[in-house]
């Protein structure tokens, strides 16, 4: 790649993740999921710790909350809640399979001392609500409710911008929309609608679409740390458009958990604290230094540099 990376910033990032010890694909409640299709528990635990190993190998800190058997969603920890400024809004799902999960996830928040205020209205935590520097972005049209917006605001002081979700495919904000840092995102068109193209517009200075054989391998499921975005290995073309725009794509394999309708953003909540600091970003520069002399960072620098698995 001929581009110049370095004016992509990478911040350290607090993340939490569920295990899949009971992920199955046993209802279905989007049209990824088919109940009698096959899945394999072994494999869907080793992409999961493939995508935890990948994180860590980045310099950010993974934190783990126990599942639940009878739960078999609950691996989608995306949906767990929303943390901004270190306080917590607690989800409400849509679906009654789900809905033990958001207990679940509240009591690790107060056991971990985070300020939790529960939620009224449906939302399906950073599943539709993303955050785009000072703006909260929240999808609704499948899951969350348009009066999670209202509940958002309060919660965080922050403005808010809802997005309508078009397409069923693309049933969570996330799946049709990645924040790769405050000015950029990258994201599918055909899933949001006219007015909804228009506010991502005006909120982002560079967006980076992606086509549809990208968006369907859920590409956009994509966690950035503002400078290595973690992005489904068959999601190609979109990987080299990252690269082209300065950022760092990182290919992991997540097609098991792809079968629940989810990717790696889907298994990834991030833990947002109030401090973000240029001081934190030297520390991850440093990180990945250290990392590059063991042998899972190699593979990250390798794919880094738009060579081997791209
Ligand atoms: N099977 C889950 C559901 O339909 C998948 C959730 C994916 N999570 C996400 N953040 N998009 O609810």
């Amino acid at each position: 790649m001929t581009n110049d990376a370095t004016h992509r910033v990478a911040t350290p990032r607090s993340y939490l993740m569920c295990p899949p010890d009971f992920f199955a694909v046993s209802y279905a409640i989007n049209p990824w999921m088919h109940p009698g299709q096959p899945v394999d528990a072994g494999r869907a635990q080793r992409q999961w710790r493939e995508l935890r190993d990948t994180y860590t190998a980045l310099g950010h800190t993974v934190s783990i909350i126990e599942p639940h058997p009878g739960l078999p969603d609950m691996v989608f920890a995306a949906n767990g809640a929303t943390v901004i400024d270190g306080t917590v809004l607690g989800a409400r799902f849509r679906h009654p399979e789900r809905a033990a999960e958001a207990r679940a996830y509240l009591d690790w928040f107060r056991g971990h001392g985070y300020p939790v205020r529960e939620a009224v209205t449906v939302n399906e935590g950073e599943g539709d609500i993303l955050v785009a520097g000072e703006v909260v972005l929240a999808g609704h049209g499948f899951r969350s409710d348009p009066a999670a917006a209202g509940e958002l605001a309060a919660a965080f002081g922050r403005r808010v911008v809802p997005l309508r979700l078009t397409d069923p495919r693309f049933y969570h904000l996330d799946t049709a929309l990645c924040v790769l840092d405050a000015a950029t995102a990258m994201y599918y068109p055909a899933a949001f609608d006219d007015a909804g193209r228009a506010a991502l517009a005006s909120v982002f200075d560079e967006l980076i679409e992606a086509k549809d054989e990208d968006a369907e391998v859920l590409g956009l499921n994509a966690v950035s740390d503002g400078r290595h975005v973690v992005v489904a290995s068959q999601a190609t073309a979109l990987a080299r458009s990252l690269a082209v725009a300065g950022f760092t794509p990182v290919p992991v394999d997540m097609s098991e958990l792809l079968k629940g309708g989810g990717g790696a953003k889907c298994c990834t909540l991030e833990l947002r604290s109030a401090i973000a600091t240029t001081a934190a970003a030297e520390v991850i520069e440093a990180a990945e230094v250290i990392a590059a002399g063991e042998g899972r960072a190699a593979d990250l620098d390798g794919a880094a540099a738009g060579e081997g698995t791209l």
